[in-house]
């Protein structure tokens, strides 16, 4: 029997500043495959959290005049509570300066120590400061940063480091044997050609430099260069050489492990070699997805060019705010944050497209048949026969996209059936119909108004993992509030019914003013 769980966690994040849009996508992507997932009875689990430590969270707090504890308390809050505002559905939130997580960190490097895998020595290289990494000279763009351009400065540290070259055949091998293993093929194929084809450089993973990380407990003046630590989280969190180790026993290995493009290196190269080093099983997928950015580059904060989530669900509510990042980022390739596609998006996709489509239908039944519809048509046209044709090569279509976490695309199919139905109307004419006293006129206008709410509630599931509320709203109008009616193996089959629409439907996203609106988001970028 298939295995029915799913393990899926996103990147733990910095909580050195606000999160901004940017940041929350891979949150929502995340928690859009953990529910497209549920829906499809997985038993499923998701995790997300916080990367608490290292220098620059150190000297984060410092400036603000508080201990790095007190200013991770208070980010974890309130990241905490934008996830919350963003329903997305982690079941378990780990903050690495957790005991749980810190104790376990401590038996990892026990671990690594007895395999012989750490060794003491000196480091000496280009340092960041805020992407706490080391970089050779010859890996500098223009002397600078290669991840963020900014300044590095030289330094030198006696330190411990991970014994990479060991596995260096190993990983090679694995790659070739795991074609699947990172997607998209082209951060794989980055990953494989420049990075570990080349020849792995050991890793140095301690720091006596600063403080605000966990000790080596052997030798406590060197702290946890932060990768280590940082990554471990996806099996602490699980309870990985804790008392309690269930869920990592159950849920372990991951299924899909999402993180952004810059930090691809280190979960497809790092991550598997301290998980072999471990005698763990590697996870199946590792998605490195693209950036959100804006016209002029980085969002960034000198710039003034940030958006934050907050703001935009104030004004537009969450699930435009949730349509709208998934609609927008594309598979492979950055995309850009325009206040004119986001508007265009809420006025054509949502108060046109979908809410007009929900509209039309419950203001039809309503006038033509007193609020009912049932499946108690006897005729059965080309027009409709296409239409469910149509209707149900496209969920088919949804699904291997979502499968290959094509979710942008997932999203146009979802809207070639809105399309395709709203089509449906203007080519069987009901007003019309609904003029015609014959029985066959009469039987026709029943079948119409069957297929728009049958279409209606298979938008409604589809759209349930990006919408929540929007998917649950349609379901409501519509009269479809029994779960039989929500359930995934019956979205791509026309159900026999009978149910009553609601009296008056409520618009499901108001129509905005274009220009007015571009304004407003443009005065919105900090
Ligand atoms: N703490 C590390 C991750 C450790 S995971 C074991 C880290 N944190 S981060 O806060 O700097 O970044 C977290 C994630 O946010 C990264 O995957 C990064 O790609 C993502 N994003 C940051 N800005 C982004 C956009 N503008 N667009 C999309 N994702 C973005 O790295």
């Amino acid at each position: 029997m298939e295995n029915k769980k799913f393990y899926i966690t996103t990147p733990i994040y910095y909580p050195s500043g606000r999160f901004h849009i940017g940041t929350a996508y891979a949150t929502t992507l995340a928690d859009c495959i953990n529910r497209y997932k549920k829906l499809q009875g997985y038993e499923t689990y998701f995790l997300t959290g916080t990367d608490e430590h290292g220098q620059k969270i150190q000297t984060v707090a410092e400036k603000r005049g508080i201990t790095p504890q007190e200013h991770v308390d208070e980010m974890a809050e309130s990241a905490k509570k934008l996830w919350k505002e963003m329903n997305i559905s982690n079941n378990d939130f780990i903050r690495t300066t957790e005991e749980r997580h810190e104790k376990a960190v401590d038996k990892i490097i026990e671990k690594f120590i007895e395999n012989g895998d750490i060794y003491k020595g000196f480091y000496e290289g280009w340092y960041c400061v805020p992407c706490e990494n080391y970089f050779t000279e010859l890996q500098l763009v223009n002397g600078k940063c290669p991840d963020c351009g900014r300044e590095v400065k030289k330094m030198k540290e006696e330190s411990y480091f991970f014994n990479m070259k060991k596995y260096q055949s190993w990983i090679e091998n694995f790659y070739e044997e795991n074609p699947n293993f990172i997607v998209p093929d082209s951060r794989r194929k980055e990953i494989l050609n420049n990075f570990i084809k080349p020849g792995l450089d050991d890793l140095c993973i301690s720091r006596t430099t600063f403080d605000w990380g966990i000790k080596i407990k052997s030798d406590p003046k060197h702290v946890l260069y932060v990768w280590v630590d940082a990554l471990s989280n996806y099996i602490t969190a699980l309870g990985y050489l804790s008392e309690d180790d269930t869920l990592f026993k159950k849920y372990w290995p991951a299924d899909i492990q999402i993180v952004g493009k810059e930090i691809i290196r280190f979960h497809g190269i790092y991550w598997p070699i301290f998980l072999k080093s471990l005698g763990l099983e590697l996870p199946k997928k590792i998605y490195g997805h693209s950036w959100l950015v804006m016209k002029d580059g980085k969002m960034s904060k000198s710039v003034g060019n940030v958006i934050y989530p907050e703001d935009l669900i104030k004004k537009y509510g969450l699930d435009a705010t949730r349509y709208y990042l998934l609609r927008t980022m594309q598979y492979a390739t950055d995309s850009v944050f325009t206040p004119e596609d986001f508007i265009d998006r809420y006025n054509f996709d949502l108060c046109n497209d979908l809410g007009n489509l929900l509209n039309r239908t419950i203001g039809m039944i309503n006038k033509y048949f007193n609020g009912y519809i049932s499946k108690k048509y006897k005729v059965s046209n080309d027009v409709d026969i296409e239409l469910e044709e149509f209707t149900t090569n496209t969920i088919d279509e949804f699904i291997s996209q979502m499968d290959d976490l094509y979710v942008s695309n997932s999203l146009s199919s979802v809207w070639k059936i809105v399309s395709r139905t709203n089509k449906y109307i203007d080519e069987t004419t009901p007003w019309i119909l609904a003029k015609d006293e014959s029985l066959e006129a009469k039987e026709k206008l029943k079948s119409v108004m069957y297929h728009l709410a049958e279409n209606l509630r298979k938008i409604a599931i589809l759209i349930s993992p990006f919408m929540v509320d929007t998917s649950e709203k349609i379901f409501m109008q519509l009269g479809f509030d029994n779960q039989f009616f929500k359930t995934w193996n019956f979205v791509k089959t026309y159900l026999e019914f009978e149910v009553k629409v609601t009296e008056k439907g409520e618009p499901l996203f108001l129509r905005k003013d274009r220009e007015e609106e571009i304004e407003y988001i443009k005065n919105l970028m900090k």
